[in-house]
């Protein structure tokens, strides 16, 4: 008893491990002597291997051996043996070469595999800038310019950042003179077919240059090639389209100037969005007539008179029709639109 105890005593006294060690010594060394074969530790998950008797597994510590550390010698991270002084953050063991631009936390982007980095793509998404087209095409160093490709100082995604230069030696048009905005994006959009800064490049969404509004000649809008000081609001180009129509008249029927309300940029004026319409006049895009007409045309059958109305095209009238069996019994019943509109002014329904 007493020399088991000294024994034991004799053996912590040689322990290079510090007090702390709680695990039998038996469970990492045998009898052949204290140097540990690195190979006894691979693929060591606690079994007992065939002639030793390792029985300390790695993997029920706070720290996983996998991917490279898997066969990494004990001494490449417990220096002084002592292994509770060990901290688990790669950057305790290993050099940040990116001199601290991408921040501590190496597992964002790495694994203990190895170094390569296979999620680029998702790292730009990430940063909200998604590499895209001529983007996706670039080589890392033309836009990561520092002078080592392991430092990746901030850009920042505005397009200016790295299209200053562009910008300032525009001609047609000359931007910095017309004082064109540098959030790039607002005309030129990476999304459609951009990727070219000119011919048709630019892409004007702010006011969709779409339908009736498909015009070559951008001083049609642009006076005398101002580009700055032009209003959207569809009155200011178009005070005289309203003022001289007649089919309706629009002064004498009072529109509002809202063209919008009515009208889409559709060429030709038509009126589809008129639905004021409905309470105004009768039913249309709703009640019993809603998509029952593909044209005005087919009520306003007078082109040029929007006050001629005909139901009766459509509804006709003969002894074995409904219709005439609907009014067997109503009293002052004609067959005439005018007269249909006077019982019926909402259409029914
Ligand atoms: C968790 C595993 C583990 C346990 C438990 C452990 N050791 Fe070790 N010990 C090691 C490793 C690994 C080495 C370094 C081996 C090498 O370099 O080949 C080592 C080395 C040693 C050395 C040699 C030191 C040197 O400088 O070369 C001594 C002595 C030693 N251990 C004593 C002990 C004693 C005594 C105990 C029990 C109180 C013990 N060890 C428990 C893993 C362990
Ligand atoms: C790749 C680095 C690495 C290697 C290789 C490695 N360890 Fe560790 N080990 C650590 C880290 C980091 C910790 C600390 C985990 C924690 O508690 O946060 C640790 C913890 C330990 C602990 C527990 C210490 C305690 O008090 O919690 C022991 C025992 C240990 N290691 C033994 C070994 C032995 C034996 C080997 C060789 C087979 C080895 N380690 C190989 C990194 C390593
Ligand atoms: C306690 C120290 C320690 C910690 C913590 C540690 N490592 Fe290691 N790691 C090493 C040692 C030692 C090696 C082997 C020597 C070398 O290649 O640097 C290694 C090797 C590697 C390798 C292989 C390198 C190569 O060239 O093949 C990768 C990858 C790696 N570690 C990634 C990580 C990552 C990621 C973390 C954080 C999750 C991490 N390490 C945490 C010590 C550590
Ligand atoms: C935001 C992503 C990111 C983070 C975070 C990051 N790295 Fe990297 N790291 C990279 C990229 C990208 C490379 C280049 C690898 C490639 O080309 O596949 C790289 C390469 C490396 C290399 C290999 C260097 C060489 O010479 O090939 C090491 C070592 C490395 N990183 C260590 C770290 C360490 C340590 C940390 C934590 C302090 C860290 N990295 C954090 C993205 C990152
Ligand atoms: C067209 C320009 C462009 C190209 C090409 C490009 N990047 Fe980036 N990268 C950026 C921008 C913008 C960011 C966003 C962060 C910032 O503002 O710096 C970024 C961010 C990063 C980050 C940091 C991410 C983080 O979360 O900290 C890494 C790492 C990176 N890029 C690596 C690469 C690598 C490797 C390549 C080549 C395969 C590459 N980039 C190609 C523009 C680019
Ligand atoms: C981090 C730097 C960076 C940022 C931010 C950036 N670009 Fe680029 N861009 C490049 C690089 C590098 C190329 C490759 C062209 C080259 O080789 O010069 C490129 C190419 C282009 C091209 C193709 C035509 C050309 O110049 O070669 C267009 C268009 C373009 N970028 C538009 C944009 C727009 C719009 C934004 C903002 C949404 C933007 N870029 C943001 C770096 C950047
Ligand atoms: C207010 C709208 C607007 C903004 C903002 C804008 N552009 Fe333009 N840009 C245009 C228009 C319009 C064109 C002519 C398109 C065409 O010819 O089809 C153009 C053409 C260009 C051209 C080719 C014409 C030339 O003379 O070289 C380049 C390069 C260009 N822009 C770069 C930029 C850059 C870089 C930014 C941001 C820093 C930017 N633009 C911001 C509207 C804009
Ligand atoms: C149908 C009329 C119309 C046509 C055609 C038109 N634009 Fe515009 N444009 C506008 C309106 C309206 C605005 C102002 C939009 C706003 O302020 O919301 C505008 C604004 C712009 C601006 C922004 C100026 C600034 O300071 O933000 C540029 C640049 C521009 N147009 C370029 C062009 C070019 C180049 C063409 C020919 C390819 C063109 N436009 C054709 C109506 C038009
Ligand atoms: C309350 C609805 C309404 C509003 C608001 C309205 N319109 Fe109309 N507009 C119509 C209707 C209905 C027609 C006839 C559509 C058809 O023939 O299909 C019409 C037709 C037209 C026509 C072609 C008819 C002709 O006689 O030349 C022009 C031009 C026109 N509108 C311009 C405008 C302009 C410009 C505005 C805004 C300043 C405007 N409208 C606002 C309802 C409206
Ligand atoms: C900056 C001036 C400008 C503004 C603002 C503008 N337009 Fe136009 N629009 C034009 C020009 C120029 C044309 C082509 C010449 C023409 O037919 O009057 C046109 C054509 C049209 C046409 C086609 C006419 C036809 O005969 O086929 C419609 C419809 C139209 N615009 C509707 C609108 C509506 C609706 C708005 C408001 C959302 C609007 N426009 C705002 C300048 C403008
Ligand atoms: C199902 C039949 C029907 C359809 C389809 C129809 N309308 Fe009407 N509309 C009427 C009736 C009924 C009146 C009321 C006539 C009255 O009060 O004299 C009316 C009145 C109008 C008036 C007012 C005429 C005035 O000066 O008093 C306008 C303008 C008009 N419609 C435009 C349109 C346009 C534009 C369309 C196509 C988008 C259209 N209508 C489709 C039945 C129809
Ligand atoms: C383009 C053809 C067309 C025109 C023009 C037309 N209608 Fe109709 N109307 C229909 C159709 C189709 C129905 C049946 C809808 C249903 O059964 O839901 C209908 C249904 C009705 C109904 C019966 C509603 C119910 O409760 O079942 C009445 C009432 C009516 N229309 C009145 C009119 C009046 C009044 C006019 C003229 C101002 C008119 N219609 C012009 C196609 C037309
Ligand atoms: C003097 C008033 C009057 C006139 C004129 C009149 N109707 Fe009627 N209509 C009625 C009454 C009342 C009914 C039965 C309503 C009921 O039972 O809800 C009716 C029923 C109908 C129905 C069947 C409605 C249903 O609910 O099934 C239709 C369709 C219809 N009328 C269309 C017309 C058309 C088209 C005209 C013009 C040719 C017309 N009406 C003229 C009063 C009139």
């Amino acid at each position: 008893m007493i020399l088991s105890l000294g024994f034991l005593a004799s053996l912590q006294a040689q322990s290079p491990h510090g007090a702390g060690l709680k695990i039998d010594c038996a469970s990492c060394h045998t009898s052949a002597g204290w140097e540990i074969d690195v190979p006894n530790w691979q693929n060591n998950r606690g079994a007992k291997s065939r002639n030793d008797t390792l029985v300390f597994n790695h993997n029920k510590t706070d720290f996983e051996l996998t991917g490279r550390h898997a066969t990494v010698d004990c001494r490449g991270c417990h220096e002084n043996l002592v292994f509770s002084d060990a901290q688990s953050d790669c950057i305790t063991c290993h050099n940040d070469v990116h001199q601290q631009t991408v921040g501590s936390d190496c597992v964002r982007c790495h694994t203990t595999a190895h170094w390569l980095v296979d999620n680029i793509t998702a790292l730009h998404q990430e940063n909200g800038f998604p590499l895209l087209g001529q983007h996706a095409a670039a080589d890392c160093i033309d836009c990561h310019h520092a002078e080592t490709l392991l430092r990746f100082d901030r850009i920042g995604n505005d397009c200016v950042n790295c299209h200053m230069d562009q910008y300032l030696s525009t001609t047609a048009p000359d931007h910095k003179a017309a004082g064109y905005a540098t959030a790039c994006q607002q005309c030129h959009d990476l999304a459609g077919d951009g990727w070219l800064w000119s011919s048709g490049g630019a892409n004007h969404l702010f006011f969709p240059l779409t339908k009736g509004h498909q015009i070559e000649d951008c001083t049609k809008c642009h006076i005398g090639g101002n580009f700055t000081n032009v209003s959207a609001d569809c009155f200011s180009c178009h005070a005289t389209d309203y003022q001289a129509s007649t089919n309706p008249n629009h002064v004498a029927a009072n529109f509002p100037t809202d063209c919008t309300a009515c009208h889409s940029t559709d060429s030709g004026w038509a009126a589809n969005d008129f639905k004021q319409h409905d309470q105004q006049y009768f039913p249309i895009f709703s009640g019993k007539h809603e998509g029952e007409w593909d044209q005005c045309i087919d009520c306003h059958t007078v082109v040029g008179n929007f006050k001629e109305f005909s139901c009766v095209d459509c509804h006709e009238h003969n002894n074995a029709s409904d219709l005439a069996d609907e009014h067997r019994d109503v009293s002052g019943y004609q067959y005439i639109s005018k007269a249909c509109y006077s019982c019926h002014p909402n259409g029914g329904g």
